[in-house]
């Protein structure tokens, strides 16, 4: 068996590891809002009509900030429709998806929905086809404690106590010709920083995100970032970037080593951070909000979803990009997410894109069930255990060769040190073949293994296999039979294709 080694060194941290990196999304888009979160007459609902099943494993994820309500969606949004009385809320066209708004669920009904479920709002304004007045105007109304016209307004639409929102992200993906109001860099540049101004005017205390490059195969990627940064570091807060990766013409290999390519990418951003900052003199910190990142089959969805979805007529609530995913899925997205962590001195936020039915964790039905996806697991168990401080590793790996990012080793790992735990992060890139790992843990030769899970194809099943209403337990995280402690060194056989978390206990450790 192919052996790898990793050497853990505890007393180099990396960064703290941020809350804010288990972050989610919810737009206007597909069946995400409705039929999704919110569903009267669902057998589960509350008595405001969110789907309680589907709550439950929000909080079961361990999403800490919800980014909402686009997304492209928002370029197009007018936030006073969503507010006020039902009864008098327009129903609108959503040209960005071909879809019909009815503005059922607006700003009061999600931010109730929101501390149920324990999360913070990261609110987008719309500078696609709005501006300055609109953005000032929507934060006013939701974070004024003073009498306002604004601030009443909200008070008479039931919420007497501000809202308090924290971030707010300056428009969304304004680099792409996809997006309303599609702007150059200079023209959205100077927008951002012009309407981030007026908000810190109305509310210092906010954290403002500006749109960076919607990938990095854009063709303005770099340049974008430099001039928007030019216009607007001295004003915001953070930069985004938006990552999605998928499987093209059957390249696992380059697909499984996504989380390289993300490295890469965040690497590049924060070089231009540091240009920027320094060309300005500026000394303060520009973080990289990772707001949209995710697999997402974008090529099935130009190809087969999207030409019926916009040649056809406009419906409330299509089904859009409602991606099944696999147990190579999974194995990515685990391995995207130790990208982030491995980069949280840079990575300020991130955003798994999206949270229910939409390339999602989550699946719901109407009146049906809702169940995890594969990629549920690895999101959730990092989640759930890596708090505290990531600390540098190196891997002595054998290596596979891919067509997209070179030579990349096998083992990829990340680790977490806590108060009382130590959290391995582990994936094996080989598809064929179980990996043999040993870890030096020096100076922790008192620890014991609290807990050790791995995410792999399931017995008679194959990577391509997924979670379906009908089996939605075909894939769970499984026990790490193989994983042992000795004398300070931990082993253990990682499966062909596959994430696992391990949880070493430190409080009796050396
Ligand atoms: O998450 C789906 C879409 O992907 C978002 O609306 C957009 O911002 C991105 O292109």
């Amino acid at each position: 068996m192919a052996q790898a080694h990793l050497r853990v060194h505890l007393d180099e941290p990396v960064a703290a590891v941020s809350e804010r990196l288990f972050g989610s999304f919810v737009e206007h888009m597909g069946r995400a809002v409705y039929t999704g979160i919110y569903e009267p007459g669902h057998p589960t609902a509350n008595s405001q009509g969110f789907r309680t099943d589907v709550l439950e494993l929000v909080r079961e994820l361990g999403a800490t900030v919800i980014r909402y309500p686009g997304g492209n969606f928002v370029s197009g949004f007018r936030w006073e429709d969503s507010v006020g009385p039902r009864e008098t809320r327009p129903t609108r066209l959503d040209v960005a998806w071909h879809s019909v708004e009815t503005n059922e669920v607006g700003l009061h009904e999600f931010a109730g929905w929101a501390d149920d479920a324990g999360v913070e709002i990261m609110q987008a304004v719309n500078l696609g086809t709005r501006g300055i007045e609109e953005a000032a105007a929507l934060l006013e109304y939701s974070n004024h404690a003073g009498h306002t016209a604004r601030a009443d307004e909200r008070r008479a639409n039931g919420r007497e106590t501000p809202f308090d929102i924290t971030l707010w992200c300056l428009g969304n993906e304004m680099d792409g010709p996809w997006q309303i109001g599609h702007k150059t860099a200079d023209e959205y540049g100077r927008l951002a920083a012009e309407t981030g101004r007026v908000m810190k005017w109305v509310d210092p205390s906010i954290e403002l995100v500006a749109a960076g490059s919607s990938n990095a195969d854009m063709p303005t990627f770099g340049d974008w970032e430099r001039t928007v940064l030019a216009h607007s570091a001295d004003v915001i807060d953070h930069i985004s970037l938006h990552a999605y990766y998928e499987e093209t013409g059957g390249d696992v290999a380059s697909f499984l080593a996504s989380g390289v390519g993300l490295d890469r990418y965040i690497g590049t951003v924060a070089g231009i951070i540091d240009e920027a900052l320094a060309a300005q003199g500026l000394t303060k910190t520009v973080g990289i909000s990772v707001d949209e990142w995710n697999v997402w089959y974008q090529s099935r969805f130009n190809e087969v979803d999207k030409p019926p979805l916009f040649e056809g007529g406009w419906n409330e609530h299509p089904r859009i990009i409602e991606d099944e995913y696999s147990v190579t899925d999974a194995v990515v997205v685990g391995s995207l997410l130790m990208s982030l962590l491995r980069n949280a001195d840079r990575v300020s936020m991130a955003n798994l894109a999206q949270l229910v039915n939409v390339i999602a964790p989550i699946r719901s039905e109407p009146g049906g069930p809702a169940w995890r996806q594969t990629t549920f697991y690895p999101f959730s168990l990092t989640a759930a255990a890596a708090h505290g401080t990531v600390v540098r590793c190196t891997v002595e790996s054998p290596v596979v060769d891919t067509a997209r990012y070179g030579e990349v080793d096998l083992l990829d790992a990340v680790v977490v040190r806590g108060d009382t735990e130590l959290v391995l992060l582990l994936v094996n890139r080989d598809t064929a073949a179980p990996l043999s790992i040993s870890v030096d843990l020096a100076g922790l030769a008192g620890a014991g293994i609290a807990s050790a899970l791995s995410v792999h194809a399931p017995a008679g099943g194959t990577r391509f296999s997924s979670n379906t209403q009908a089996a939605p337990d075909t894939v769970v995280p499984v026990p790490l039979s193989s994983a042992e402690l000795a004398y300070g060194v931990f082993t253990a056989d990682l499966p062909a294709l596959s994430w696992s978390i391990v949880r070493l206990s430190t409080a009796t450790a050396e």
